[in-house]
């Protein structure tokens, strides 16, 4: 079914690229206490001397830099899992803009941590801003995905990770000590986060609120036609009313549906386990070690200016961002994950050997360069941009803000584990640290190619009923009840 056709309209633009400012946020604030590291932590230091006249011991300043890097994460859990609470009570739209009160709180609290002499603000920021972030990774591509017309669903959606990577190469830029990461800056490069946040605010408003949510939600047909027909820039937009009239159909003859029923029922297990894997292969790939600790890495490699190369693997990530953004319409996205992660299966065995050989062949750190290069672009060929907006895609709304309450949550947990233990797990393996996320690297590898299925211009309604016709043909039995509510319509 045409559903809107794949042309990209400019309020389609505006309202994207209003949307994916929240993605920036995220990305900023992954990549931004990376550079300037050492300076925060003399604060840290001379902080602590103040108040109790001696200097902080080793031990206490690492629990507390990694504290500070981490709790982003603990934020990023809560956030993503309250997405729920927000998108159904007051929109898509709404909920976005008014998560921008936590991106002023925790600039605020960041940016004036140096002049209240307190860590503990700063701390506070991080989380503060670790929370607007999680929230962002369900409001923008549940956002996105509804607004989309069909056939340009994977292009738009892989403007969230666009936004990510871009956030993250800015952060690594601007925190070189030369620009925002010295001692008398670093407030202002932590402040920044205030920025976007008033842009966003600014053009939000003139941004349309999903025509899904106001027709399904809200019953509000009128409202969502003329939303659609300037979204699409055409007045008939009959397709897409008919295809989202049966959705909506499809909605009211499901009761709502919680997060445990997700994994209750029958239709939502299997879509359900494909989301949290998808989430688990992103972030168990081993992407952040590259982008938490990706100096100390190339330091330990040998490389002369790590800073550079760390900067290098940014632009790279950025790039490749790119290249997905267009390829991902024609290649589908089952195969460019699959692509994405043998890749970086093959690259982490690169920079295995070539951390192993390190000591023999002093230009084996030229070998790690290339080895995290394309670990890093294999990763936004696939599995850095499509398992983000791919929830959307596998979930109808009714079960959607719970599917993405679930996906987010396990991608940040997931994210949490790694930022925190990969540095005690590296000093354990030593150069062979990177055999583990060769073999989850396998693993996902196998699960997509037996589990995923291609969503490549396929509407909502057509892959949910998949998943339907699925649960009913399948080993997956689903009870009468549930056999009666999936109408006559269905595959049966
Ligand atoms: C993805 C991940 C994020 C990571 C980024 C790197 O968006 O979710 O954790 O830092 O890609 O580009």
């Amino acid at each position: 079914m045409d559903s809107g056709g794949k042309r990209v309209t400019l309020q389609l633009m505006v309202a994207v690229g209003t949307a994916v400012i929240g993605s920036l946020q995220f990305g900023y604030n992954t990549g931004v206490i990376n550079a300037p590291q050492k300076i925060i932590e003399t604060f840290y230091n001379e902080t602590w001397f103040d108040r109790y006249n001696e200097p902080i011991s080793e031990t206490k300043l690492t629990t507390l830099w990694s504290f500070s890097v981490s709790i982003f994460s603990i934020g990023g859990i809560l956030g993503s899992f309250s997405v729920g609470l927000f998108v159904n009570r007051f929109g898509r739209r709404n909920s976005m803009l008014m998560a921008n009160v936590l991106a002023f709180i925790a600039a605020a609290l960041m940016g004036f941590s140096k002049l209240g002499a307190s860590w503990e603000m700063l701390i506070i920021g991080r989380f503060v801003v670790g929370l607007y972030s999680g929230l962002s990774t369900g409001f923008v591509p549940m956002y996105v995905g509804e607004i989309s017309p069909t056939a340009l669903r994977g292009a738009l959606g892989t403007l969230h990770q666009l936004g990510i990577v871009i956030g993250i190469l800015m952060a690594q830029v601007f925190g070189m000590q030369e620009l925002m990461g010295s001692a008398s800056l670093w407030p202002f490069l932590l402040g920044f986060t205030f920025i976007p946040a008033l842009v966003q605010c600014a053009i939000l408003p003139f941004c349309p609120e999903s025509p899904r949510f106001l027709l399904i939600n809200r019953n509000e047909e009128n409202k969502a036609k003329s939303v659609l027909k300037k979204l699409r820039g055409t007045t008939d937009v009959s397709a897409d009313m008919q295809e989202m009239k049966e959705e909506s159909r499809q909605m009211m003859r499901e009761k709502k549906v919680t997060i445990p029923e997700l994994f209750r029922s029958p239709m939502y297990r299997q879509p359900i386990v494909i989301a949290i894997i998808l989430q688990l292969s992103q972030q168990l790939s081993g992407i952040n070690a590259v982008f938490y600790y990706s100096t100390s890495i190339f330091e330990k490699a040998g490389v002369a200016q790590p800073v550079y190369a760390t900067i290098g693997a940014g632009v790279v990530n950025t790039a490749f961002t790119v290249v997905s953004l267009f390829v991902v319409e024609r290649a589908g996205r089952r195969s460019l994950h699959l692509i994405g992660l043998l890749g970086m299966a093959g690259s982490a065995i690169l920079m295995t050997i070539a951390l192993a050989l390190l000591d023999k062949l002093k230009w084996m750190s030229y070998v790690s360069i290339v080895a995290i290069f394309s670990f890093v672009a294999f990763f936004e060929i696939g599995p850095g941009p499509i398992p983000w907006f791919i929830v959307a895609e596998l979930f109808s709304q009714g079960p959607r803000p719970s599917a993405f309450a679930v996906a987010g949550f396990s991608n940040w947990t997931a994210n949490f584990i790694v930022g925190m233990g990969f540095q005690y797990v590296q000093i354990l393996c030593g150069p062979y640290v990177f055999i583990i996320f060769t073999l989850l690297l396998f693993g996902f590898f196998v699960f997509t190619y037996f589990k995923v299925p291609e969503t490549k211009g396929r509407t909502f309604d057509e892959i949910s009923a998949g998943f339907r016709q699925t649960a009913v043909g399948g080993a997956l039995k689903p009870s009468p009840e549930e056999l009666n509510s999936l109408g006559a319509d269905s595959q049966l």
